[in-house]
């Protein structure tokens, strides 16, 4: 049997947006997809960035515009979409690979920086998958991808915030998944481990925080963007079509350990 393009991973002119696109993980997984054929929004608060990462895949004979992204603005969570919508008529999906990271003691964490964590990560991934899930219900066909993380359901010390917010991520993607399954919307998130980008900087430059964290490791690595690159694409493509409402660890064991 010869080898050909799988129909079950195809992207071919398939529209993607990627909040948070010029980040750690956000940009491989645009050049990824459009690598094999689709067509991107890389949308980031860095805006300068995200035009970057698009300029770079045009550069490359990829389709891609970048445009600036703020999650914590409704406005701007409808208008990425609308870049889709404007010069491709639709959208196809959404990975939201925005985030931020912050720990700290309990007994220490500030009411503000509480409040931040959960406007960018939770409510900024409900507004991005409301805006795109207008559309995507109207289109009656979408995926939706959001990024969760092993934090979602294992406790670290010092997580109050960041895990409180990656738990609800985890299941605001299954309660989308349930309200829109009928409206041909998927909803389905990824779990990283801990991954070496700008965001998971403050825990492997700490050589102890470093080791612990890989300790707890069964595979014994830690995981790279590359690693999560297949999962992002299965997310997107057609060979997921009857998936929704789950979470893929990425992890190497980290889960399940
Ligand atoms: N790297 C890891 O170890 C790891 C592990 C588990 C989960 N995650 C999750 O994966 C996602 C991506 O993380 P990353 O490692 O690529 O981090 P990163 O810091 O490299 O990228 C995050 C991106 O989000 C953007 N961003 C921040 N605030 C924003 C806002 N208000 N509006 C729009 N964009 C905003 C940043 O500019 C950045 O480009 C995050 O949700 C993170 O929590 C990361």
């Amino acid at each position: 049997m010869q080898g050909k393009a799988d129909p079950l991973f195809d992207m071919l002119g398939r529209v993607v947006v990627i909040a948070g696109g010029a980040g750690g993980l956000g940009a491989p997984m645009a050049r990824a997809l459009c690598e094999r054929g689709a067509r991107v929004v890389v949308a980031d608060i860095d805006a300068r960035r995200a035009q970057e990462v698009a300029s770079h895949l045009v550069a490359h004979g990829g389709e891609a515009h970048g445009v600036p992204l703020d999650v914590t603005d409704p406005a701007s969570c409808a208008s990425a979409i609308d870049v889709a919508l404007q010069h491709w008529g639709r959208c196809d999906g959404l990975i939201n690979a925005s985030g931020i990271y912050r720990v700290g003691p309990a007994l220490e964490l500030a009411d503000t920086e509480w409040q931040r964590t959960i406007d960018v990560n939770v409510t900024g991934a409900f507004r991005l998958a409301r805006a795109a899930g207008r559309l995507m219900t109207r289109q009656r066909d979408g995926s939706i991808v959001t990024l969760a993380s092993v934090s979602s359901i294992v406790a670290n010390p010092n997580y109050a915030a960041y895990a409180a917010s990656k738990a609800a991520v985890a299941h605001l993607t299954r309660v989308l998944a349930v309200e829109w399954a009928a409206l041909g919307v998927r909803v389905n998130a990824i779990g990283p481990a801990v991954t070496p980008t700008p965001l998971a900087a403050p825990i492997l430059e700490d050589e102890k925080t470093r080791a612990g964290a890989l300790a707890r490791i069964p595979m014994g690595r830690l995981g790279t963007p590359e690693d999560l690159l297949a999962a992002a694409i299965f997310l997107m493509s057609p060979g997921s079509a009857f998936m929704t409402g789950q979470m893929l660890y990425v992890d190497g064991g980290r889960s399940i350990s």
